[in-house]
């Protein structure tokens, strides 16, 4: 799905992502974002992309998990494709100016715009009295990562769009209230087969690190055997594919597996089911299998090598930091002039 929404000019394009380190990476997140990412690092616009550790924090972390999280992040981003020549790759804390923004941020957004948000209310649960104020700030923090650079484009999956919206909320009333045209409203690319990966036990929940559920999603970390099996047991109905989408629509988990192999393979979902409409799932899940296990094993196998020299991530990453903050730095600056502050 394309988001076709006005981004104001005249901003410089520039891409802008971030994943939380908070556990291990899905195929959510590698469909949604990662690959994504890959593919599109040759476009020649710059681009950065940020674990973002601070967003992890509100809701608890383990010390020592996080920060494995963190590195082991930034090697699934390599793994993946990313290369830390083309593309700049950091983490949040580093560049300070992620929160000094958010401050200012948080003066300009409205208590009402943050309870109206979905993922507030779904991680909250019902005790909402009882979530962190980082929790509730959270979007606040997102726009402040965004617009620190003065990013154009966002590709994120399906599930972050209110979060995209509320960004151009923060910029349009940043810019009215001080009489600017200093943020850009920025435009969520939300993109290809697989922006809404489900998961594999039930194909109305978005498949998700933190379901209960191993079974549920299949992790990056996971080796052929385990991704095979997750696969086989997937849950779906007795019906054989159809040969064109719209038989899917009634059908969320056969839709489901359809789509993550169109995405896997880089083909459309119509030319998935002109090769396998009318297969059953006996015949569809191994086919799966086998995509999935060719795609995915060289990347954990890459993650885990990655993993054994963790100073050269570290290394990546301050690299990474070092570079974003020339661009951050400016626009803070800037940001402080406008509001007031004396000495910026
Ligand atoms: P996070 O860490 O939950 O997810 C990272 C990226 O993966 C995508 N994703 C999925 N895509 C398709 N199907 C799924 N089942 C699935 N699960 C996850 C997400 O849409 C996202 O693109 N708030 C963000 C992190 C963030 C951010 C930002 C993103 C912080 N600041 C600035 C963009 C720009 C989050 O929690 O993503």
């Amino acid at each position: 799905m394309t988001e076709a929404v006005q981004t104001s000019l005249p901003f410089t394009p520039r891409v802008f992502s971030g994943i939380q380190p908070s556990g291990g990476l899905t195929l959510g997140n590698y469909l949604g974002a990662l690959k994504r990412f890959a593919d599109t690092q040759d476009s020649g616009t710059q681009s950065l992309y940020c674990m973002v550790d601070l967003h992890a924090i509100t809701v608890w972390q383990d010390p020592a998990k996080l920060r494995h999280a963190t590195r082991e992040l930034c090697a699934g981003f390599i793994a993946s494709g990313l290369d830390p020549q083309k593309s700049i790759l950091f983490n949040q804390s580093q560049v300070s100016e992620h929160t000094q923004l958010a401050w200012i941020f948080n003066c300009v957004a409205r208590t009402g715009w943050m309870q109206r948000m979905t993922q507030f209310k779904d991680k909250a649960g019902k005790n909402a009295q009882n979530a962190s104020l980082g929790l509730f700030a959270y979007p606040a923090l997102m726009a402040a990562d965004i617009l620190i650079y003065h990013a154009t484009h966002v590709p994120v999956g399906e599930d972050q769009k209110q979060h995209l919206e509320l960004t151009r909320d923060i910029a349009t009333k940043f810019n009215h209230d001080y009489g600017v045209d200093f943020f850009p409203i920025t435009e969520p690319v939300i993109e290809g087969a697989a922006t809404r990966v489900m998961s594999l036990r039930d194909g109305s929940k978005k498949m998700s690190k933190s379901d209960p559920s191993d079974a549920s999603r299949i992790n990056m970390t996971d080796d052929a055997d385990t991704i095979a099996k997750k696969i086989r047991k997937a849950k779906t109905d007795p019906e054989a594919l159809p040969s064109e989408a719209k038989g899917l629509e009634d059908r969320p988990e056969a839709r489901n597996l359809v789509n993550i192999y169109a995405a896997l393979a880089d083909m459309s979902v119509d030319d998935v089911l002109r090769e396998a409409g009318g297969k059953q799932f006996s015949a569809f899940k191994p086919m799966l299998s086998e995509l999935a296990v060719e795609k995915l094993a060289p990347i954990s196998t890459e993650m885990a090598r990655l993993m054994q020299d963790t100073a050269e991530i570290d290394a990546i990453l301050a690299k990474g930091a070092a570079d974003a903050r020339v661009i951050a730095a400016p626009i803070l600056k800037k940001t402080y002039e406008i509001v007031g502050m004396v000495g910026a």
